[in-house]
């Protein structure tokens, strides 16, 4: 299968020395790109700016900055992905103004206008065919199982792996991962809490196997 991922946070700039990010390291998604290799498939890995070792025989990878560059990537990529998984901490909103020059600071406080940026999952659900397999991640501090199912519905997705990032042990930036995996049929699985190269094998797995059911 032809497989496309995203992994990491994005960079919002604010001015040419500072941005907006998040805790996001790459890890899941990096993990799933490796997993996805090693079971014999095409891996096309769209990055935001992560620490970690870019992997070796993906069929393509591609670095990006901010959430505008991770949507212009994942929409050039999608047309040909049979399975598509965004891991990727893709900023919610992004400065109104970029600074062209370093903003000095005065004695006055300041307020920045942040506005929304596209969801590039939603948009992706509008242009699926329907061979193409959709996956999303959702990271929640509360009501997990709740907000990943909206999520599912909300973005019209065949999976959602939920996991609790206020857990220390499967939160951001942390080796290990437990997650729950949400089916479009009402299908749920827990992959309990282990390191997240091991995961990400039963996660793609997993989703591959019961696809044709969940999409049928
Ligand atoms: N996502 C995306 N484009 C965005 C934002 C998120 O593709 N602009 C994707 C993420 O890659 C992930 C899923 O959507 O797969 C997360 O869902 P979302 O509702 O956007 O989660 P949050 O951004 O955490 O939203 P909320 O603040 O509502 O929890």
């Amino acid at each position: 299968m032809k497989i496309l991922i995203t992994a990491g946070p994005t960079r919002e700039p604010i001015d040419p020395v500072r941005f907006i990010s998040n805790r996001s390291s790459g890890r899941m998604g990096y993990a799933l790109a490796e997993a996805a290799r090693d079971l014999g498939h095409e891996v096309f890995l769209i990055s935001g700016p992560v620490t970690l070792k870019r992997p070796s025989g993906l069929t393509a990878f591609i670095a990006v900055t901010t959430a505008a560059e991770m949507y212009d990537a994942t929409m050039a990529y999608f047309p040909d992905a049979d399975l598509t998984i965004m891991t990727a901490a893709v900023a919610d909103y992004t400065p109104a103004h970029v600074a062209s020059q370093k903003i000095k600071k005065s004695n006055q406080d300041v307020t920045l206008t942040l506005v929304r940026t596209r969801d590039i999952l939603a948009t992706l659900s509008t242009l699926k065919q329907p061979h193409q397999i959709l996956v999303g991640f959702a990271a929640e501090t509360e009501n997990l199982f709740a907000y990943a199912k909206a999520k599912l519905h909300a973005k019209n997705l065949d999976f959602i792996a939920a996991n609790d990032v206020h857990n220390p042990e499967s939160g951001f930036g942390v080796e290990q991962n437990a997650v729950t995996l949400f089916a479009r049929n009402g299908t749920v699985t827990d992959f309990p809490l282990q390191p997240k190269t091991e995961l990400a094998i039963e996660l793609i797995r997993k989703i591959i196997d019961s696809a044709p059911d969940v999409m049928q």
